[in-house]
């Protein structure tokens, strides 16, 4: 199923509570892709920074060249929210005018520690990242950070698209109320400190750049709106163990990511306990077929493929390769 998933399509999503499995998988279904002749990026949103560990290497924010065909990068927080500002901070000091330079600085160093500043700034990387991979590359994989981020991740190109289009309309707004003030014949500073404005043409060409600023972030968003909402492109994987919580969070992302118009495409149901390893590893088998019950049947259409847990860790490529040749193998049912 995984696999299939993969070859269908452009981009995937790997999202789960964490431990689960999700760095492994997404690695996993990256180099499998990769070894089939696709050019695949993978890209990690965790600020865990999973991609390096799993590798045993260095990976950053750059592309690194992981095996033939696969480039990996892992997002990093810290340097995606001071990138982030300084966009920002660039686009509004060119809104407001120049005695408010100050003003501007100050609400971006209190911005830097905002809720919400974090995602926005990952979602603006992610957008990018995304758009610019996918010219590049045949498939783009996201490994992402635990469940509840991931689903407020999928519901944000459409908030932040919506929160660039009130700042257009208020712009469009401010500069009509401005020129009317101006039409009134009164003093021309009042307007122009209501609008900060300088005159004339310098006036213009500001507003034309304000306007393609936003216009770009806004064009953006909606592109990943669209691409991530498009599921003949893109695919979202949950992953989970056969355990209560897990088997509750899933059912739980699905909902959300419903509410985002986002399709779950497939569960992948990792580290099953052997049923035939002794009676304490068959005593927790039967356990996880009880869960997965109560899975099933809160989400009986959707695609489930089960992998067993194995005896070591997944690091490394041979380690990586063994694990793919397990996912075209259907166990357990
Ligand atoms: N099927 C498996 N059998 C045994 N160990 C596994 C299996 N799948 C993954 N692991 C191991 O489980 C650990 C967690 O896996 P991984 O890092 O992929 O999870 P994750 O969901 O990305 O975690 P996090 O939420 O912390 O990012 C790793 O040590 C990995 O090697
Ligand atoms: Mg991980």
């Amino acid at each position: 199923m995984l696999l299939t998933l993969a070859e269908q399509h452009q981009v995937l999503f790997f999202g789960g509570k964490g431990g689960v499995g999700k760095t492994t998988l997404a690695a996993v279904t990256a180099l499998s892709q990769a070894r089939a002749g696709r050019r695949v990026l993978l890209v990690s949103t965790d600020p865990a920074h999973n991609l390096g560990h799993l590798w045993d290497r260095q990976v950053g924010p750059q592309r690194v060249r992981l095996a033939a065909g696969l480039d990996g990068l892992e997002l990093d927080p810290e340097l995606t929210v001071q990138q982030h500002l300084d966009e920002v901070g660039a686009a509004l000091r060119k809104l407001m005018p120049a005695h408010l330079a100050g003003e501007v600085d100050k609400h971006m160093a209190l911005s830097r520690d905002a809720p919400g500043m974090h995602e926005a700034a990952l979602l603006e990387r992610i957008a990018e990242t995304l758009i610019d991979g996918l010219h590049e590359y045949d498939l783009v994989v996201f490994d992402t950070a635990p469940s509840g981020h991931t689903a407020r991740l999928m519901a944000l190109p459409e908030m932040m698209a919506a929160w660039t289009e009130g700042l257009l309309q208020r712009h469009e707004r401010q500069s009509r109320f401005g020129a009317i003030l101006r039409n009134f014949g009164q003093d021309d500073s009042l307007g122009e400190s209501l609008i900060g404005g300088d005159r004339g043409e310098g006036e213009q060409t500001r507003e034309q750049r304000v306007r393609q600023i936003l216009d770009r972030r806004r064009e953006r968003f909606a592109l990943l709106r669209e691409i991530i909402g498009d599921s003949r492109r893109c695919a979202f994987v949950a992953v989970l163990a056969a355990e209560r919580l897990p088997v509750l969070e899933t059912i739980e992302l699905q909902q959300k990511l419903e509410r985002s118009g986002i399709d779950v495409a497939g569960l992948v149901v990792n580290k099953r306990s052997p049923a035939d390893a002794g009676a304490f590893l068959a005593e927790r088998h039967a356990v996880e077929e009880q869960h997965l019950t109560t899975l099933r049947e809160a989400l009986p259409t959707l695609a489930l493929q089960q992998l067993p847990l194995l005896a070591g860790d997944v690091v490394g490529e041979a380690a990586l390769d063994a694990f793919a040749e397990r996912l075209r193998q259907p166990w357990g049912g």
